[in-house]
């Protein structure tokens, strides 16, 4: 399995990645989140919405799980920390399969309901304002996606 890895020496510059990223999006796309508390998921969540046009600023959606932006395309941010127990269909599929970007925070959380092919970003706190992100492309899409940005 192929995966791909950055430092990030600030919040900046996780920021200026993921819109980065953001701007070779398509609809359907789905990108997985993962790391502890201030890991920097929201921050580079936050990138992406930048890169997608999306004027709106983007917060933790901690406590509606679901928030919906729109941009150049429509933007589903999941943090789904708080579901995680309750193993509710809470009827994701309906984002997974819609026409926007869907990110989600604690993905793993719903690995089940997860699908098959998405982008993972592993992000590891490793000092003051240093993260390490890792990411692990699962299909051809994401394949093809990393490529073209490392
Ligand atoms: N290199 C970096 N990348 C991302 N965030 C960073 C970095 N350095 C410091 N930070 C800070 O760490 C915090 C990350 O918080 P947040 O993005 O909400 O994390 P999470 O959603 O993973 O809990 C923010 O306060 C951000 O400014
Ligand atoms: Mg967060």
């Amino acid at each position: 399995m192929n995966q791909y890895e950055l430092k990030t020496t600030d919040p900046s510059e996780t920021y200026q990645f993921a819109a980065r990223l953001a701007e070779r999006l398509m609809p359907g796309d789905i990108i997985a989140l993962e790391g502890d508390l201030g890991a920097g998921k929201t921050t580079f969540t936050k990138g992406l919405a930048k890169g997608l046009e999306i004027r709106k600023t983007v917060n933790s959606p901690t406590f509606t799980i679901i928030k919906e932006y729109k941009g150049r395309l429509p933007l589903y941010h999941m943090d789904v920390y708080r579901v995680a127990d309750s193993l509710e269909d809470l009827g994701f599929d309906e984002y997974f399969e819609g026409d926007g970007v869907t990110v989600v925070e604690w993905a793993h959380l719903i690995e089940d309901q997860l699908p098959a092919e998405l982008l993972t970003i592993y992000l590891y706190h490793l000092g003051n304002e240093e993260r390490k992100m890792v990411l692990v492309p699962k299909g051809n899409r994401y394949e093809q996606l990393c490529k073209e940005i490392f």
